[in-house]
C-alpha cells in the first residue's frame, strides 16, 4: 500500500498505518533524517520481519523511536543528569541516546546488549504514527543493510516495496543523514555515529564531548566497538567510488578531467557546483551541490543530497564515481564518516 502524505496526513490512513503496525506489519515512513522501516517494539515476530527485509545482521541492534519524552521510561532506566540534559536539549530531533534498557525490551531489538538507543523524531508523520500505535516502535533506516539510507520514496521503493505492508511518502528527507548516536561514558558524551547534532552542539550543553575512536576506522580494523554499527560495511555503492579532496579548485578540476580522459568519459561526479560547472562531460553524469559562502549551509546542502546522488550516479553507465570530500568539521564530520565508507576509504588527495 502506498500513502501520499506529502501535503497533509490523512486521518483514515493514519488509522490504517498505526493499526497495521499494532497488528505486526512493517511500514516505511519518513523522518527528518532519513526514511525508516517501523515495527511494534514489543512484537518480536514483527521485528524479525525487519531484520529479514533489510537482510540486517542479527547482532546489529535497532533504535527505539518514541512519540513523546514520557515514553522513555517505557524502554529505559532513568537517565542520569548528563543524559537528561542531552534529552532536554536535543529531543525531538536528529539525536539518539544510548541508555540502560528495561527488561521488557525483546532481545532481538537490543541484540543482547544491556543498552537501548532511543530517538524522538521531530517530524509530525512519525510522531503521530508512534503516538497512535500507543507505544514506541523500532525504526531502522529504510535500506538493505550495507546500502545508503533512503531519503526519498523513489529510491526506497526499488529496494523494499515488496517486503513491507505499506509505504508512507512524506517527500524528501530534510537532513539526509542518520541521527547522531551518543552514549554517555564516565559522564562524558561520546559520539558513536556523527550526525546533524555536532560535537560543538553537545559541548555547549554539557561542557564536553568526545568522538568515538572508531568513527573514522575501516570496519575490518575496528577493535573494542562501542557500537556494533562500526563493525559492518555501510553506505556502499554498486560501482566503485573514490573521494577527491584538496583546497585548490583549479587543481581538482585538472585532476578530475585527467581521470575522465583515462576512463573514456565513463565517470560520474558528485561535487559542489563551482567544480561541476567547469567539467566537460555529459550533464547526466554530473551531480551538483549548490555552493554558498557559508560552510554550514554547504554541508547542509551536501548532506541532504548525498545519498540520492550516489544512487543516481549508480544508474549512469559509469565505471567510477568521483565524490568531492568536505572538511571534517561540524556536519562535515558526519558526511565524511559516510563517504569514507562509500568509497572504501579510497581518497585521492590533490595539492
Ligand atoms: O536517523 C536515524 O537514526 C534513522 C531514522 C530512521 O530514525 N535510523 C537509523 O537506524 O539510522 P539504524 O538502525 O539504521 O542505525 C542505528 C545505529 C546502528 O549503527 C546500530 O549499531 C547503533 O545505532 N545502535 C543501536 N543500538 C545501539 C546500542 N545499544 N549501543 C550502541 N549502538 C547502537
Ligand atoms: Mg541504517
Amino acid at each position: 500500500m502506498y500513502f501520499n502524505w506529502k501535503d497533509s496526513i490523512d486521518e483514515n490512513e493514519l488509522n490504517i498505518v498505526s493499526q497495521s503496525i499494532k497488528n505486526g506489519e512493517i511500514v516505511i515512513m519518513p523522518t527528518e533524517t532519513v526514511y525508516g522501516i517501523g515495527a511494534n517494539l514489543f512484537d518480536e515476530e514483527a521485528v524479525k520481519k525487519i531484520f529479514i527485509a533489510k537482510n540486517r545482521p542479527q547482532d546489529n541492534p535497532l533504535i527505539v523511536h518514541i512519540g513523546s519524552k514520557s515514553e522513555i521510561e517505557m524502554v529505559a532506566q532513568t537517565p542520569n543528569a548528563i543524559e537528561q540534559a542531552l534529552i532536554d536539549a536535543f529531543m525531538p530531533g536528529p539525536f539518539t541516546i544510548i541508555l540502560k534498557k528495561k527488561d521488557c525490551i525483546p532481545d532481538i531489538v537490543s541484540a543482547g546488549l544491556d543498552t537501548i538507543g532511543v530517538r524522538m523524531p521531530s517530524t509530525e508523520i512519525a510522531t503521530r504514527i508512534i503516538l497512535r500505535v500507543g507505544n514506541p516502535i523500532v525504526l531502522p533506516s529504510a535500506n538493505i543493510s550495507g546500502r545508503p539510507s533512503g531519503t526519498r520514496i523513489e529510491d526506497i521503493r526499488e529496494e523494499l516495496e515488496p517486503k513491507v505492508y505499506a509505504i508512507v511518502d512524506g517527500g524528501e528527507s530534510k537532513i539526509g543523514l542518520e541521527s547522531t548516536v551518543v552514549k554517555v561514558i564516565d559522564n562524558v558524551p561520546v559520539i558513536l555515529r556523527p550526525g546533524k547534532i555536532t560535537p560543538a552542539d553537545i559541548e555547549k550543553v554539557v561542557g564536553s564531548c568526545q568522538i568515538d575512536k572508531n568513527v573514522f576506522v575501516q570496519p575490518e580494523k575496528v577493535v573494542d566497538a562501542e557500537t556494533p554499527g562500526s563493525k559492518f560495511e555501510h553506505y556502499v555503492s554498486k560501482i566503485e567510488c573514490n573521494l577527491i579532496s584538496g583546497d585548490n579548485n583549479d587543481k581538482i578540476i585538472e585532476k578530475i578531467n585527467s581521470i575522465i580522459k583515462e576512463k573514456d568519459g565513463r565517470v560520474a561526479l558528485i561535487a559542489f557546483d563551482d567544480i561541476t560547472d567547469k567539467i566537460d562531460i555529459s550533464k547526466d553524469r554530473l551531480f551538483s551541490i549548490k555552493k554558498s559562502d557559508s560552510i554550514e549551509k554547504n554541508s547542509e546542502e551536501y548532506a541532504e543530497k548525498i545519498y540520492r546522488y550516489i544512487r543516481e550516479a549508480e544508474k549512469t553507465d559509469s565505471v567510477l564515481v568521483l565524490i568531492q570530500a568536505v572538511k571534517e568539521e561540524g556536519l562535515g564530520i558526519a558526511i565524511m564518516n559516510r563517504l569514507l565508507r562509500t568509497s572504501s576509504f579510497k581518497i585521492i588527495k590533490v595539492d
